[in-house]
């Protein structure tokens, strides 16, 4: 089968690449932009762990066909450091907090956590946990993701 020119803007940077028409962004992000910072767990849609975000929004690259995404904005973990190579704040939440054990489910949760924090900089508890209730880690139990998320809106709020 033919394959298909899309062009992504992928962490502000213009990416063209040709794919078959079954190609997932997960597959396409990591196998044809070399960008591995994003992670596949269950390749169905369950664990969160490929979330990006599709102009802006958490979407689940191994349920989207790249073709979909021609001509969007798509930020992956690797784009949420600054320009200089910075932490950003939900980053360094997370190292501080030690939200992380093994790292699998960290860039899903990374993405997950920026446009939460985003959308409601300084959510309550229970929207932590329903912000965050698309991804799953089997390593850490949940705790220091929980207050990483809330040290992330500590520290974002100081620096604005
Ligand atoms: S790998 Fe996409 S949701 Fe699990
Ligand atoms: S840190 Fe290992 S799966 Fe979350």
């Amino acid at each position: 089968m033919t394959d298909i020119a899309i062009t992504l803007t992928v962490n502000g940077v213009v990416r063209q690449v040709e794919v078959p028409g079954r190609r997932l962004l997960s597959d396409c992000l990591r196998h044809d932009l070399g960008l591995t910072g994003t992670h596949v767990g269950c390749e169905h849609g369950v664990c969160g762990c490929c979330t990006v975000l599709l102009d802006g929004e958490p979407v689940r690259s191994c349920l989207t066909f790249a073709v979909t995404v021609d001509g969007h904005d798509i930020t992956t973990v690797e784009g949420l450091a600054a320009p200089d190579g910075a932490m950003s704040p939900v980053q360094r939440a997370f190292a501080e907090c030690h939200g992380l054990q093994c790292g699998f489910c960290t860039p899903g949760f990374l993405c997950t956590v920026t446009a939460l924090l985003r959308d409601n900089p300084s959510p309550t508890g229970e929207e932590v946990l329903e912000g965050i209730s698309g991804n799953l880690c089997r390593c850490t139990g949940y705790q220091n993701i929980v207050k990483s998320v809330h040290r992330a809106a500590e520290i974002m709020a100081e620096e604005t």
